[in-house]
C-alpha cells in the first residue's frame, strides 16, 4: 500500500525567496485529489515551527499517512534551523493526541479552551 503513494511539497513564500510555510501532501494513485494533508509554518525568528492543520481522508486513515507526513514536517523543519516544532490539538481528539505522544511531543501550555499546545524537540 505505502509504495501506491507519491508526496509532494508546496512551498509558500514571500518575496519569491522567504518560505514561511510548506504544505505537504499526499496523493493515491486510485484518487483525483489528494489523500492527505499537512501544513508546516516555518518561523525564521527561532521560535517552534507550527504544524496544522493535519489531515487525513477517512478512508485512507490508519495506513501510516499522519506518521509519514510527521516526519516529512520534522525534516523539513530541522533543515531550515528550527529546534521545535509545535501544534494545537482538541482535548477531546483522544486517537490523535496519542499519534503525537507516540511520536514524542510533550504537553507545552494551555491553548485556546478545549484545546492544548503541544511540542517536540528535533
Ligand atoms: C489524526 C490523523 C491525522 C492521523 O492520521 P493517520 O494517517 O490515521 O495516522 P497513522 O496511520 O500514521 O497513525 C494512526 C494513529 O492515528 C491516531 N488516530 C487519530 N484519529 C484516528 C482515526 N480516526 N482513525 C485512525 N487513527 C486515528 C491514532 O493514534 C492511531 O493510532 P492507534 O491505532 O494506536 O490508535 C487522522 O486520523 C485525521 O486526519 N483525523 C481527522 C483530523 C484530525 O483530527 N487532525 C488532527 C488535528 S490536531
Amino acid at each position: 500500500m505505502e509504495k501506491q503513494f507519491t508526496f509532494t511539497e508546496l512551498p509558500v513564500t514571500i518575496d519569491s525567496e522567504v518560505v514561511t510555510s510548506v504544505y505537504l501532501q499526499a496523493h493515491h494513485a486510485s484518487e483525483p485529489q489528494p489523500v492527505a494533508l499537512l501544513k508546516l509554518e516555518l518561523d525564521p525568528e527561532g521560535n517552534p515551527g507550527w504544524i496544522g492543520p493535519l489531515f487525513v481522508v477517512e478512508n485512507w486513515r490508519s495506513c501510516g499517512l499522519g506518521s509519514k507526513l510527521l516526519a516529512q514536517a520534522f525534516e523539513l523543519a530541522r533543515r531550515a534551523g528550527l529546534k521545535t516544532v509545535g501544534l494545537s490539538v482538541n482535548r477531546k481528539n483522544e486517537g490523535a493526541q496519542r499519534l503525537y505522544e507516540r511520536l514524542g511531543f510533550l504537553p507545552y501550555i494551555t491553548g485556546q479552551e478545549g484545546y492544548k499546545q503541544l511540542i517536540k524537540v528535533l
